[in-house]
């Protein structure tokens, strides 16, 4: 099994961006755990990180044959980016949506996702713990339909 983690704009800043929404991991800290858990899962897990729109879009069009599945914290573009969602669709490839705040919980404009319709699921709100549920609820799903 192999599976790609993407995450989106700003969350390189995870650590020390708004602390009390996003918490205080760093990206590198939840890129570690979750290596961690693939490996004891037997599972290959890539990890890319991008501000850039149009490098996510090239990251997953890489992923095409390679990849069994998407984990994806699209940041800002979950809320925006057709783009993306023209890319995930395109490539074909399964995917979880997955945010550490609660989106509905925020702002009007953070509760329409471009991605969520066509997702495997979506877990958010959980903070860092969205990633190993996001993780473990992908595998289930996987394992599942083979
Ligand atoms: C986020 C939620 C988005 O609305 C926001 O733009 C982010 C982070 C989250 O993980 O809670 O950058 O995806």
């Amino acid at each position: 099994m192999h599976l790609l983690l993407i995450n989106g704009p700003n969350l390189n800043l995870l650590g020390q961006r708004e602390t009390s929404i996003y918490g205080s991991n760093t990206l590198a800290s939840i890129e570690g755990e979750l290596q961690r858990e693939a490996d004891e899962e037997g599972v290959q897990l890539d990890c890319f990180q991008s501000n850039f729109e149009g490098a996510l879009v090239d990251r997953i069009h890489q992923a095409i044959g390679k990849v069994d599945a998407i984990l994806i914290n699209a940041g800002a573009y979950t809320h925006t980016s057709v783009a993306l969602r023209d890319a995930l669709l395109g490539a074909g490839i399964p995917y979880v949506e997955l945010h550490l705040s609660n989106t509905f919980a925020r702002e009007q404009f953070r509760h329409n996702s471009f991605l969520a319709d066509r997702a495997v699921g979506i877990v958010s709100g959980f903070g860092v713990m969205s990633y190993h549920l996001a993780f473990q609820g992908l595998l289930a799903h996987l394992r599942q339909s083979k």
